[in-house]
């Protein structure tokens, strides 16, 4: 089990514990607008499996977001596979009521400093829909540099990507 701390936050790898949390931003449609859509929860659920032994072969995945005050699960933040094998894709989605209080800037920041102490990965790679705004300026903030447009058959769209060199 990997947990690592930030000022306000706790994250920890995906337990099928985790599900009825889950839903409450993979399930939700505002959440998930830019993202691909709300999930089932059956789907949902392969894909805490689906985590877990991403988690177990590789040594990332996403992570769930807790307060630590409160010990509330507002969200996940973490890291898919990416196309290249020395680098990875961060993600992250919050549930609605905890938007806009800088949790997604500081648990990207975690997962940042999770992976250069921790994982052999050179460089971290994001993508955003391009009406999704506050997506972008999290990027921003975390120092991601802009690199180019991109045609996504997954989305049928062009978006913008981003990277964040983690090693030289
Ligand atoms: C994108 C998301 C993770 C941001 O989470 P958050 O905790 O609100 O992010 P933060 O508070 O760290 O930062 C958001 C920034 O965007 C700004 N912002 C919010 N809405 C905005 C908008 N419509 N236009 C421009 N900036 C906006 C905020 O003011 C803040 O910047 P600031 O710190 O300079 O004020 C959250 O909105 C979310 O879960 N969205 C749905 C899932 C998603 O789209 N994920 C990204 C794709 S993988």
């Amino acid at each position: 089990m990997v947990t690592f701390e930030t000022d306000r936050l706790v994250l920890r790898s995906l337990k099928r514990e985790d599900i009825d949390s889950v839903m409450t931003f993979w399930g939700n449609e505002e959440v998930m607008k830019y993202c691909g859509g709300a999930g089932s929860r059956e789907r949902e659920l392969r894909s805490i499996e689906f985590y877990m032994n991403l988690q177990k072969e590789k040594g990332f995945s996403p992570y769930i977001v807790i307060i630590k005050d409160s010990n509330e699960v507002i969200g996940a933040c973490g890291f898919n596979p990416a196309e290249d094998e020395h680098e990875i894709e961060l993600i992250y989605h919050f549930a609605e009521k905890y938007w806009g209080r800088g949790y997604a800037t500081e648990a990207a920041n975690g997962c940042i400093n999770y992976v250069r102490e921790n994982l052999k990965i050179n460089k971290i790679v994001a993508s955003i829909s391009p009406g999704n705004s506050s997506s972008k300026k999290v990027l921003e903030k975390l120092g991601f540099e802009y690199i180019g447009m991109k045609w996504f058959e997954d989305m049928n769209e062009e978006e913008p990507c981003y990277e964040l060199r983690v090693k030289e």
